[in-house]
């Protein structure tokens, strides 16, 4: 089960995680929306905020993001980098393999990253990323938003959910450290973040390509200006997915991917 002092003494960070003002609750609405409020007040950057469960948990397209007691990480890092947030477009793939990384060292799953940043396995979500910026007069902050699916009672699951989701302790077969996984993260974020930094967009995109389950697969893509239907071919410098359609390519940066399946459906 989450537990600060746990997460705090597991880290191997210098900034993410190390705020003496990280926030661990029992249950709050997002700990996206709770940081965001924290950020305004001028909160450090690596603050983490947890919680064990969240009534109005928020997921990528305006979604609610299921989050039942004790059953997922849900966390939120807070990042005030120092170029506008609009010049980092990719840090939300470096979100993305910072978590299959994470989820790599400290259980032995090696999970897919769905385009732009499903955590998934076997096809089924595991979990999601949700960045949301808020711009100061001084230096903008992002809230990363994760959530990933621990360890959930299969019979408490709807219909119309279960064979589309799965959580950790599932895939790995045995019960995962909650807390070992939020330091491994907070880790992997710092690691990945200060290369992005540093302009090494290229290496992070490589990993991307490593742990994508997109790349190579017939697609449509919805919620953007027009829908299309192609082959997702590559990832851009500003992670942008690269479709190969009947008339020519096209480049995505934003709305949502459906994969096609082996019977021919998309999911
Ligand atoms: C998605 O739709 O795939 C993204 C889901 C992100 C959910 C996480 S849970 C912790 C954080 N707080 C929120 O309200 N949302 C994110």
């Amino acid at each position: 089960m989450l537990n600060l002092e746990a997460f705090e003494s597991l880290l191997k960070t210098s900034i993410s995680g190390r705020s003496s003002n990280n926030e661990l609750w029992d249950s709050i609405d997002s700990t996206n929306a709770r940081l965001l409020a924290l950020a305004k007040d001028g909160a450090k950057e690596g603050t983490v905020v947890f919680a064990r469960a969240q009534s109005q948990g928020r997921g990528r397209q305006g979604r609610q993001w299921i989050s039942p007691p004790d059953s997922g990480l849900y966390m939120s890092l807070l990042l005030r980098p120092e170029k506008p947030a609009a010049e980092i477009p990719a840090i939300t793939l470096a979100v993305g393999v910072a978590c299959a990384k994470a989820i790599l060292a400290t259980t032995g799953v090696r999970i897919g990253l769905k385009w732009v940043n499903d955590l998934v396995y076997q096809g089924k979500k595991l979990g999601g990323i949700l960045a949301e910026m808020q711009m100061n007069s001084d230096r903008s902050a992002i809230v990363i938003g994760i959530g990933i699916n621990i360890s959930f009672d299969a019979a408490l699951i709807p219909e119309e959910l279960a064979h589309r989701i799965i959580w950790l302790d599932q895939a790995a077969g045995t019960a995962c450290d909650t807390n070992a996984l939020a330091a491994e993260i907070c880790l992997q974020m710092e690691d990945a973040y200060n290369r992005m930094m540093q302009g090494d967009v290229k290496a992070i995109l490589d990993e991307w390509r490593a742990y994508s389950v997109t790349l190579g697969q017939e697609i449509v893509a919805s919620g953007t200006s027009k829908e299309f239907r192609g082959t997702a071919i590559d990832i851009t410098e500003s992670g942008a997915l690269l479709v190969q359609t009947a008339t020519g390519t096209e480049e995505i940066f934003g709305g949502e991917i459906s994969i096609r399946t082996r019977d021919g459906s998309y999911c």
